[in-house]
């Protein structure tokens, strides 16, 4: 496996490690506990993004039908894989895993498999460089174009520093998909965490700091820019114009306990392309 730095800690396995898995190395345990001493929340907001993943995905598919997921930072195979929540509702649904982490792609060819109706595939690729995902054919080979798609990015693009333009790289994505594809992101925030650990989170030297980069509810909201919010209440019945914290978007009973907020503090939603 090329480009597999075992001694330096990545996103994709330190999460892995919150979540309970066994994909991760002592680097990204030590990166992972040092952030979860300052943030002892991380394990509950993590948890709580898996919930508004497979929400979302079910959500487009049930209620949107929209059957095509082009899914940007899939993570290390764990329960509930978009494909699998997706191909649940309509074993036809097609999605195009990328991630930059060569073990996250070798964990999903190995892991991900379609139904044989629908179609899944994997590409290395890099968010901030969106016109090679987009170029690729692995793209246009699994996903239809022509169609809506829903474009994930679920606690990705807090990994994408403002140097690298994240509103330039969903507006990029998005440009490329029909109207009526939706985006569904999700964003880690200090916004609602207590202040004394949010000065330690920033102030402090912690490996795993560097590559992390929350962003208030309004950035995190500018990724929704000229589409409609869904599934979110709003006064008066008409939608939220802002993204919500994603432990109350559409939270069922299966879905456990509401945590504090301030345990989430984790901004996203599901917007549509007019
Ligand atoms: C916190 S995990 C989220 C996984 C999954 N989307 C979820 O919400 O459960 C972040 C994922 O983004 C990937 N990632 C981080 N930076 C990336 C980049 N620049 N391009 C592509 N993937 C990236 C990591 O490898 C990791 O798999």
């Amino acid at each position: 496996m090329t480009g597999l730095d075992t001694t330096v800690p990545h996103s994709a396995r330190r999460y892995n490690y919150w979540l309970g898995g066994k994909d991760n190395f002592e680097a990204d345990r030590h990166s992972g506990d040092a952030i979860a001493e300052r943030w002892p929340d991380i394990i509950t907001a993590a948890r709580e993004n898996r919930l508004f993943l497979r929400r979302s995905v079910r959500y487009a598919v049930r209620h949107v039908g929209v059957r095509q997921f082009l899914d940007i930072g899939t993570g290390l195979p764990t329960a509930d894989n978009t494909h699998q929540v997706a191909q649940a509702i309509d074993p036809f649904c097609r999605i195009l895993y990328v991630d930059n982490d060569p073990l996250v792609l070798t964990h999903a060819r190995a892991l991900l498999t379609s139904t044989p109706e629908g179609g899944c595939a994997y590409l290395e690729g890099d968010v901030r460089v969106p016109e090679k995902i987009l170029e690729d054919p692995a793209l246009q080979e699994t996903l239809d174009l022509s169609q809506p798609v829903v474009l994930m990015l679920v606690a990705v693009m807090h990994f994408v520093s403002d140097a690298d333009d994240p509103y330039r790289v969903v507006a990029t994505l998005l440009d490329a998909l029909p109207s009526g594809s939706l985006l569904v992101l999700s964003h880690a925030s200090y916004d609602l965490i207590p202040a004394e650990q949010a000065a330690r989170l920033i102030e402090e030297d912690y490996p795993g700091k560097e590559g992390f980069h929350s962003r208030t509810r309004a950035e995190v909201s500018a990724f929704f820019e000229g589409l409609r919010l869904l599934g979110q209440p709003g006064p008066a019945g008409g939608g939220s114009r802002r993204p919500g914290l994603i432990s109350e978007w559409r939270r069922g009973p299966e879905d456990g306990q509401v945590p504090p907020r301030s345990a989430v503090s984790t901004w996203g939603g599901v917007g549509r392309k007019p």
